[in-house]
């Protein structure tokens, strides 16, 4: 079996994915026509060409306005069973979703018509495929603690359905300090706890993520390798990394795929797992990902399957269910 085959076959669970990122410009488009609001791309072509990122901030500002379509609870249905249809192509079979309750709710979109829309399709993707899942609320870190309160309220009558708080957006200048005491009263409300850190921000954010808002998980991570004592702590306290190869390429976190630092880290033990982040705007699913990876950084499959394994790993699923999932990548064969 090649390497592309073997991935393929593997069952995977993925563990950073913002909805709203999987928001392609065909979907996008329907919307916007439904909806009846106007959009200043006249067609997928064009829409596609603004896909040039320099850094994360000149991808939010496009991410952030594609947004603005989303209306009615329909639309956050139809967006969330556009990506679990590609999970099943892509057998993904857990995925742990992010979803931004701000860029929603500042325009006025009531907080229960997103969740009740993506809640939806989750639960008919769990009927029809199999397919699992948990939700994960993030804070827009670029928008005041004032505000992190008031949407961490608000979603206090769906918390059974929200597995975990996280934190996204702009990061520089947005340390996760700023957001400790929303984080400490998520935590006493019963949310786990994840953090983007160290994408575009300092290996410092990392400790702050570790030590103030006492994540489960570092999302992206990648610039832990820049201080020798951070990655110690990584490796030893098994803190998983969901890393996500082809955004940080297309948001210049690394020039080239074979630049990414993945598989130093895999090699050093570090509990890495692979991602897609926006994949409409980063031109791949979870397989491409982990495809266009392992083919620049040479992943043989004994690395291809750690990797799976420590997607279910560092999954919040029950351990059981963990169990059953990383057993069956064990014995499945690789030639
Ligand atoms: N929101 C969506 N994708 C993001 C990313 N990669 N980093 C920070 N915030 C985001
Ligand atoms: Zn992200």
């Amino acid at each position: 079996m090649n390497r592309e085959e073997l991935i393929k076959k593997l069952p995977k669970a993925e563990l950073h994915l913002h909805i709203e990122g999987s928001f392609e410009p065909e979907l996008m488009f329907e919307i916007a026509q439904r909806n009846n609001i106007a959009i200043r791309f006249k067609n997928i072509m064009e829409v596609k060409e603004a896909y040039n990122f320099h850094n994360l901030q000149s991808f939010l500002d496009i991410y952030y306005e594609g947004a603005a379509v989303l209306i009615n609870e329909q639309d956050f249905y139809d967006l969330t069973m556009a990506y679990l249809k590609r999970c099943k192509e892509d057998n993904v079979v857990h995925t742990e979703i992010f979803f931004d309750p701000q860029t929603h709710t500042d325009r006025g979109v009531p907080f229960e018509v997103v969740f009740n829309g993506i809640q939806r399709a989750l639960t008919v993707a769990e009927t029809e495929w199999g397919i699992t899942s948990h939700l994960i609320m993030c804070f827009l870190r670029h928008l005041s603690e004032e505000s992190a309160f008031k949407t961490l309220k608000e979603s206090l009558p769906f918390k059974k359905h929200i597995i975990a708080v996280g934190l996204d957006s702009g990061e520089v200048g947005h340390p996760p300090q700023k957001f400790q005491r929303v984080f400490e009263a998520a935590m006493e409300e019963g949310f786990l706890t994840v953090a983007h850190a160290g994408e575009e921000g300092p290996a410092s954010y990392i400790w702050e993520a570790l030590d103030l808002l006492k994540v489960k998980r570092i999302d992206h991570g990648v610039r832990a390798m820049e201080d020798q004592k951070l990655l110690a702590r990584i490796i030893k306290e098994e803190i998983p990394l969901t890393v996500c190869p082809l955004s940080n390429l297309k948001l210049c976190v690394f020039k080239k795929l074979t630049d990414h630092n993945l598989k130093k880290m895999l090699k050093l033990g570090v509990r890495v797992t692979i991602n897609s982040d926006d994949p409409a705007y980063f031109g791949g699913y979870l397989n491409q990902n982990f495809i266009e990876t392992a083919k620049a950084l040479d992943l043989n499959s004994d690395e291809i399957k750690t990797i799976a394994i420590n997607s279910f790993q560092g999954s919040f699923m029950d351990e059981n269910e963990k169990t059953k999932w990383i057993s069956h990548i064990r014995n499945l064969p690789t030639t």
